[in-house]
Order: structure tokens, then C-alpha cells, then sequence
């Protein structure tokens, strides 16, 4: 039996080998640590491959011979998600696109570029900003997320407030399906109702209707000004005036809306002492981080300010920092961004990316918070999010010590999904369902809703194929 499986295997890999060159199919055993677990170290992969394709053609080709096999394919690309949607099965197979990581064109005149599934992320900002133009999405895991991930996990992000998630940027895709065809539809139209919007359908889907090779993304003009501030705020009724009055004031050029709890706060600032000083002082309840990207050079500093002035005078802010260099500005961002040191002193952590609407947020903050702190009194909670998009990120650290208890993630899972589905938001704002969400699926979607995801999933990848075991049930 077990040499069966084995020669199998072998076949398999000849077969990867013959299409591809066997130096780009590499030994699950021998590959890189993204290919064999996540990034927050919950999943382990097993992949009898690795393989990295270089062109549709050749991963149409390696679909085909997956199918022969009834191997699985799962693409991993920066492996920055935080629900395991990039693991792949234990004797499937693991694709890379790392050797399609072009930028293929550049196009201001039509204002899209056009670039391979492989390309991380901020280099294709590069290439639109040396280019002269403005690629908006935007992730704090920029250097490492590809485009491709980015896209299968319709990523959102620091800017979606004001251009949408990657939904509203793709305007043309290909695809390869399971069953090895190559779908293209490479256009930089915006206005395009000829039929279903298929790739409506692909974005989003974390790998498992089809594998994204190439993409065409919408660029906006390159903004001119760029002011950042930091705004102290010392409740949520502020939170959602401060919000309501710089979406009116700065007249659509409001492009970030960054909330952190105060005790988001103090960790960041405190874990990241030894390297920066603290742009303002601990104690206020709230933190915003406020970006306006305009157009107007001679005009736009003042506005901004005044309109934060005129935000503090009112009462709808307490205090304000606005950043007077490039410098500042990546400071205050950094106070944001730069997770890594208070994540390491939060280890072991547990994270929820959740939705809702603006009003319900501070009493979901509350009621999970009270929640957990019943089973867990010592837990240790950073609450921050994208305001501006009713988006909010939780970290818990449960105060067990070095490892949290078998149990004890469904145990705070349940209790913040309750939550989340008893205000009817939704248990999955921008990291997707993948792997450690499909349970909880049930929370925000009705059983007809599966069930149609189920159907659309069958008719797509009828043998399973494509990234099995993610997001449906
Ligand atoms: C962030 C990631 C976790 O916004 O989505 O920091
Ligand atoms: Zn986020």
C-alpha cells in the first residue's frame, strides 16, 4: 500500500518535472517554512510538491496533470494571511507564482497597470508611483503579500475608506480554472456589464474556484500632498463625529481613518521605546491616525489643519499631532504599522478581523471584552481597526502563559462570533474565511448562502481540486 502511494507520488512528480523542468518542482520535505505552515505557526502543511510555474500555460499544465492525479493544488504566495487559507493538503501540491512577479505594463493613459499574480505588493506600488501614478491599495504586509494573494483574498486594507477594497481596483483578470483552462480578460475598462462578472467571483475566493496569473489593476493620479496626523479622542460618539466632519471637510481627499484603543496604544508605544519616542502621550481613550492625500500643494497643509483645529474647538477631538515631514509621517504610521515587537510580547495571541456597524462597535468592544474576561481574567486585549470601514482588528492574549490550553481558542472564537453574528455583522471583514473561519461561516451567511457558495464551488472545481478544505464548510 504504502509503496503504491509512493510510486504514485513519484509519478506524479516526473510528471511536474517533465512539464515544468525539475529544478522548479522541489520536495515538500525540502521546501521553504512558508510552504509548510502559516505565518502565526496554527497549520502545518504537507505538500508532496512544491512547484513553480512560470507562465498560465504552465499552470494550466500543472492543473491538468493535478487532475490526473487527483492531487490538490494550493497556491501560497507571501503567506501573510491570518486564517490558513494557503495551507496546502498532505500530498497535494504547493504553487508558487514567485517567477511571475512582473510588472508587465504600466499604462497612464488608460491609468492601469498590468502585472503578474506573483508580484509582491509594494513593488508594483513602485512601479505605478515611478510611472508618475497612484496605486491606492495599501497593507501594512505591502513587502511581502503578492498581488495574486492579495486578490484571492479581496485584501482592503489602509485606504479602502476611499477606494474600496481590491474589488473596486481589478478591472481585468485572468485565471486559470481547475480544470487547466485559461480564462484572460486583461482589460482596463471600468465600465464592463457584458455578462456575469466572473471575476467578481474569483476575487475573494482564496484560491478555491481558480488560481489568479495576471491581473489589471486601476492607478489614480499620483496625490501631490500627503498629511498625516495622530488625534486624540476620549470617546466613540467623538470617534464617529471626527470621522462624519473630515469625510465633509476634506471633500473626498480623506484617505485613512485609523482607529486605536487606547491600550493598542500603550503597547505599541511601549514596545517600540528603545527605537522611537512616543508621538503623544498615553492616557486618551482613543487614537485615530488621520490621512489626507490631495492635490493642491499650496492649499492642502492648511486645510488639513484647520480642519482638525476646527475638529478640537468643537469638541469632536481632544488633541492633535500633525506629522511636518516625511519623517513624522512614518513615525506616526509606524505607532500603527509596526506590530511585530507588541505581537512578540502578546505571544501566544489569537486574532479576529470582524464587522460591523460604527454605532454597535464600542458595545461589541465591550461585551467581548467582559465575555472573555469571565473565562480568562487575566486576558490582555489590543483592539484597532479601520474605522473609516467599520473594520476591527482584535488581538487577544489570554494570560495562560507560554501556550493557551487545547479548547481555548473555539471557546473565544465562539464567544466573539456570537457577538459579531448577534449584531449581525460579519465574522470575516478582510482576512477571509480560509481554514480557521469556515466553522463560524454559519454566523454571517444564511444556509442558502452556503448552499449557493456550495453549488457555485462544485460547478467550478467539481473533483475538489483547488485549495481543499477552505472557506466552505
Ligand atoms: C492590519 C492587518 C492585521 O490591519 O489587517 O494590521
Ligand atoms: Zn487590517
Amino acid at each position: 500500500m504504502t509503496s503504491t502511494v509512493a510510486s504514485q507520488g513519484a509519478v506524479l512528480g516526473d510528471e511536474l518535472a517533465a512539464l515544468l523542468d525539475p529544478r522548479y518542482v522541489i520536495p515538500g520535505s525540502a521546501a521553504d517554512a512558508r510552504f509548510r505552515r502559516d505565518v502565526l505557526g496554527k497549520y502545518a502543511a504537507d505538500p508532496a510538491f512544491v512547484v513553480r510555474p512560470a507562465s498560465p500555460q504552465e499552470v494550466s499544465g500543472v492543473m491538468r496533470i493535478a487532475g490526473l492525479h487527483g492531487a490538490s493544488v494550493t497556491v501560497v504566495g507571501g503567506q501573510t494571511g491570518t486564517v490558513g487559507g494557503a495551507i496546502a493538503a498532505p500530498g497535494g501540491i504547493a504553487l508558487s507564482l514567485d517567477r511571475m512577479d512582473k510588472v508587465v505594463a504600466v499604462d497612464t493613459a488608460a491609468m492601469a497597470m498590468t502585472v503578474e499574480a506573483g508580484c509582491i505588493l509594494q513593488v508594483a506600488q513602485e512601479a505605478a508611483e515611478a510611472a508618475g501614478a497612484f496605486l491606492p491599495l495599501d497593507l501594512g504586509s505591502r513587502g511581502s503579500a503578492t498581488v495574486g494573494g492579495s486578490i484571492a483574498a479581496n485584501a482592503g486594507g489602509n485606504r479602502v475608506l476611499r477606494w474600496g477594497m481590491l474589488r473596486d481596483m481589478v478591472t481585468g483578470l485572468e485565471v486559470v480554472l481547475a480544470d487547466g483552462t485559461v480564462v484572460s480578460s486583461l482589460t482596463p475598462m471600468i465600465k464592463d456589464n457584458a455578462g456575469y462578472a466572473w471575476k467578481h467571483l474569483m476575487i475573494g475566493s482564496e484560491g478555491t474556484l481558480g488560481i489568479v496569473t495576471r491581473a489589471v489593476l486601476r492607478l489614480r493620479p499620483r496625490p501631490v500632498t500627503d498629511q498625516t496626523a495622530l488625534v486624540a479622542l476620549e470617546s466613540f460618539d467623538q470617534v464617529i463625529a471626527l470621522l462624519r466632519r473630515l469625510e465633509m471637510r476634506l471633500g473626498g481627499r480623506l484617505s485613512s481613518f485609523e482607529l486605536m484603543w487606547g491600550e493598542f496604544y500603550a503597547v505599541m508605544t511601549r514596545s517600540q521605546r528603545e527605537s522611537r519616542s512616543q508621538p503623544m502621550a498615553q492616557g486618551h481613550a482613543f487614537y485615530a491616525l488621520v490621512e489626507m492625500l490631495g492635490g493642491d500643494a499650496e492649499n492642502d497643509p492648511d486645510q488639513f489643519m484647520q480642519a482638525l483645529a476646527e475638529a478640537i474647538e468643537e469638541g469632536l477631538a481632544s488633541d492633535a499631532v500633525i506629522a511636518k515631514s516625511g519623517g513624522e509621517r512614518e513615525a506616526l504610521w509606524a505607532v500603527r504599522e509596526d506590530m511585530a515587537p507588541a505581537l512578540a510580547a502578546c505571544h501566544p495571541f489569537l486574532v479576529y478581523d470582524v464587522s460591523m456597524t460604527l454605532a454597535a462597535m464600542p458595545g461589541f468592544v465591550e461585551a467581548v471584552r467582559a465575555a472573555v474576561l469571565v473565562r480568562y481574567p487575566e486576558a490582555r486585549f489590543l483592539f484597532y481597526g479601520h474605522a473609516g470601514d467599520g473594520n476591527l482588528h482584535i488581538i487577544v492574549n489570554l494570560g495562560r502563559g507560554s501556550a493557551n490550553a487545547s479548547g481555548d481558542e473555539d471557546t473565544v472564537d465562539a464567544l466573539v462570533y456570537g457577538e459579531v453574528a448577534r449584531l449581525g455583522g460579519s465574522i470575516a471583514a478582510e482576512h477571509g474565511i480560509g481554514r480557521s473561519r469556515r466553522a463560524f461561516l454559519h454566523h454571517s451567511r444564511s444556509p442558502e448562502e452556503i448552499a449557493l457558495m456550495r453549488r457555485i464551488k462544485q460547478a467550478l472545481d467539481p473533483d475538489g481540486l483547488l485549495n481543499p478544505g477552505k472557506v466552505v464548510p
